[in-house]
């Protein structure tokens, strides 16, 4: 559940660059916290924040971490306030994948009653842009879920792969899928069956992320794309999110078909209206989401 802060406080760039460099929380005033993430629905106008907070193990992700993100984000695209989700593991680490000490153990059958991946669908399903801010490592299923959002800036300390092959097993969450898809089969390859890690330029330089920039300016950086997505129309953000994720899944003609009907939907909108009309009149645009 995302608990509105009682006092709501306008968190700042600048204060949030504080915590990153200076490690004071200002999260008691400003987050809703869950035991695993922490999460501030009203981070700036239009845009969440949500951050993986399991520090000490590197941000791997267990179970209830992961349900906390489902449920945060199934509240998240249902907030009307709500535009754009930013999803950080702070300046450290992004995440260093899936829990290995609580699956250790586990059989093929628990793995296959528990399911534990199906949690990871909301992400996929949520219908507002979702971005990540990556620093430091994002391995395994932490690479899976920076990939399950939509872009990706990261930091300059920023490390992607796919390690599973190291420890007797394979990406689960969509590494063979995503990262494939992303940056090509054989360099695809190279990262799953031997477990090597790239940097933020090798990764920037295959196509798997949006940009790379220093640390301290990890959250200003992405801070501004999402005020950039956070300005245009909620429903023609939601319908053309769903015609670029439809190319996945889709041949060329179907998705040119999916797009052109999405296209023709904007139609129904005041939104359209409105962006039209401030083009013809000159001036900015103010979009409703209706
Ligand atoms: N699961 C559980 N605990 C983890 C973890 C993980 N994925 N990654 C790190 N940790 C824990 C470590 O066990 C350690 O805990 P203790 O202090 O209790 O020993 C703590 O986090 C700090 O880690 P390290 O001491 O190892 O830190 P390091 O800086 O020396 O190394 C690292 C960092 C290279 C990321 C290394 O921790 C590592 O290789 N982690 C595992 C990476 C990995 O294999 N990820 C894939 C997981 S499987 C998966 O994700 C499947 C899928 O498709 C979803």
């Amino acid at each position: 559940m995302v608990v509105e802060p009682q006092a709501l406080e306008t968190q700042t760039v600048e204060n949030y660059i504080l915590h990153f460099n200076t490690q004071k929380s200002l999260y008691k005033t400003i987050y809703a916290r869950m035991e695993f993430i922490k999460v501030n629905a009203r981070f700036e106008k239009h845009i969440a924040l949500i951050e993986l907070n399991r520090p000490k193990e590197l941000n791997a992700l267990n179970r209830q971490l992961m349900l906390e993100i489902r449920d945060t984000l199934r509240e998240l695209d249902e907030d009307d306030e709500v535009r754009v989700i930013i999803l950080t593991g702070g300046p450290k680490v992004f995440a260093a994948g899936a829990d290995i000490k609580q699956m250790a153990d586990a059989t093929a059958i628990d793995m296959l009653n528990i399911d534990q991946f199906s949690t990871w669908d909301q992400i996929k399903k949520t219908r507002k842009p979702i971005i990540a801010a990556v620093s430091g490592f994002a391995l395994g299923g932490g690479c899976e879920l920076a990939m399950t959002c939509d872009m990706i800036v990261a930091s300059e300390t920023a490390r992607f792969g796919q390690p599973e092959i190291k420890i007797g097993t394979m990406p689960g969450a969509g590494g063979t899928q995503r990262l494939t898809r992303a940056v090509g089969k054989v360099m695809a390859m190279e990262l799953v069956l031997t477990g090597k890690f790239i940097s933020a330029e090798e990764a920037l330089n295959a196509g798997l992320i949006n940009r790379i920039v220093p640390v301290e300016l990890l959250m200003d950086e992405t801070l501004g794309l999402a005020r950039e997505i956070a300005k245009q129309s909620p429903v023609a953000i939601k319908l053309a999110k769903e015609a670029v994720n439809n190319a996945f899944n889709s041949t060329l003609d179907e998705g040119l078909l999916f797009e052109r009907k999405n296209f023709y939907l904007t139609f129904a909108s005041k939104d359209q209206k409105e962006g039209m009309a401030a083009f013809i009149e000159k001036r900015n645009p103010e979009f409703t989401g209706k």
